[in-house]
């Protein structure tokens, strides 16, 4: 059914909340309410202004790890002391600190510290500046198996505890997020909120993202540049990757070759992330990485109601879902719609055997409530769809096979609702290139 979408940005001015709203003629959906908003503050042993918060780790490279945290004060330096044993910390690295301003918000003291060369599969305990605070990670194995959760549209509601709460218990290896992090939308207090809800998962395992809608935060006049927070707070390893944007970037994890894209940035043939996407394809050795998997958030392929029609999902589908192809790609998650949905091996909208399965996975929690109603019939193309909240694990067990299960927040329990074995396009020798 057509009609008018509104979309609404708080925006955060002194102790007023103004909500700015503007209307597109799309689609038109409804959701249930969702679970209540929750705001995270200070830890009550938060006694000092370089206490150490909101702490996230990021892959960098092969064999090394960006450690990303935030101090009210700068009197901290940006450095880390690191070590294979509790209490013992026989490394150290330094890195640089930050801040931006949004409307008459400043940041705290961002500080991103790189360190390395670490080994894989390990365990890690690390201090940051000059805090007595010991965290520790665990680096992701060099080697198959890995096992990667990945959840889209998280937000902080009391879904999102719930879904980051089955995460923590999965075992996981490293966290992909397809866009769609804190839902602060303007109002700059709920990313910092976001970075300590999310900090007992992100500071022990990486957590590799891209943006989604929700992370643009431009405002006509008010603040023009995109993605502030988001650059400033969730730096990625993009220059690795020969990129020259956080928006879009790749990395190499085990035998996976892992693609970020951005949905809402320019990709169109002349536009640089689709240069670089397809200079970055061509690099790829099979012979390593024997699997790829992009991220997207606008998902390409989608038979909920919500967010039919967006260029971001078409328009970027019509330019790059030949690369994809050609390349062999395995697997692409998006986000954006809050529900969950498993096509099968597709390209140009019909069953192919060369093509990559895509997988909508944007119901990590958010408080904007499920996507609930879809087309009917059921397009053919569709496996599995289903309007709850969840997360996904991603099992690369060898070079051929990976098994994907999607798991519902049923009743508090994440129960395994989809469960499918994949075999990677590159042991298939009708689609070898
Ligand atoms: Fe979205």
């Amino acid at each position: 059914m057509m009609g008018a979408r509104v979309d609404c940005l708080r925006l955060g001015l002194f102790l007023i909340v103004v909500t700015v709203c503007w209307s597109d003629v799309v689609y038109s959906y409804s959701r249930p309410p969702a679970r209540k908003t929750i705001f995270v503050p200070h830890s009550s042993d938060a006694d000092s202004d370089t206490t150490p918060q909101q702490v996230h780790i990021s892959q960098v490279g092969q064999d090394k790890m960006r450690i990303s945290w935030i101090t009210d004060s700068s009197s901290t330096p940006a450095t880390v002391k690191y070590g294979t044993s509790s209490g013992s910390y026989g490394f150290s690295a330094t890195g640089t600190t930050s801040s931006y301003r949004y409307l008459l918000y400043k940041s705290g003291e961002i500080h991103d510290v790189v360190i390395g060369p670490l080994n894989p599969n390990t365990l890690y305990y690390y201090l940051l500046g000059d805090s007595p605070q010991e965290y520790n990670f665990k680096t992701p194995p060099s080697r198959l198996p890995i096992k990667f959760a990945v959840s889209g549209d998280l937000g902080q509601t009391d879904w999102t505890k719930s879904t980051l709460q089955h995460i923590g218990q999965s075992n996981y290896d490293m966290l992909l997020l397809p866009g769609d992090l804190s839902y602060a939308d303007t109002v700059q207090s709920s990313w910092d909120s976001f970075g300590r809800l999310v900090e007992p998962l992100a500071s022990q395992r990486p957590w590799m993202v891209t943006q989604g809608n929700h992370e643009v935060e431009k405002i006509p006049l008010f603040h023009r540049t995109p993605f502030t927070a988001y650059n400033a707070r969730w730096r990625m390893p993009f220059e690795d990757s020969r990129s020259d944007s956080n928006l879009y970037y790749s990395f190499d994890v085990a035998a996976v070759h892992v693609i970020m894209l951005g949905s809402y940035t320019d990709f169109d043939s002349d536009s640089a992330q689709y240069k670089w996407l397809q200079s970055d394809l061509s690099k790829v050795d099979k012979g390593k990485t024997p699997w790829i998997v992009v991220l997207i958030h606008a998902p390409w392929y989608n038979s909920n109601t919500a967010h039919q029609g967006e260029v971001e999902s078409y328009e970027m589908k019509a330019a790059m879902e030949d690369l994809l192809y050609r390349a062999r790609v395995d697997l692409v998650f998006a986000g954006h719609v809050h529900a969950y949905e498993r096509f099968t091996q597709v390209y140009k909208d019909k069953a192919d055997n060369c093509g990559p399965v895509h997988i909508t996975i944007g119901d990590g929690g958010n408080r904007e409530g499920l996507a609930t109603k879809y087309e009917d019939p059921k397009p053919e193309i569709s496996i599995f769809r289903e309007a709850s909240f969840g997360h996904g694990i991603l099992d690369v067990v060898n070079e051929t096979h990976a098994l994907w299960t999607w798991h519902r927040n049923d009743d508090n329990e994440p129960i395994a609702s989809d469960s499918v074995w994949l075999t990677s396009l590159s042991s298939i020798p009708a689609c070898k290139l």
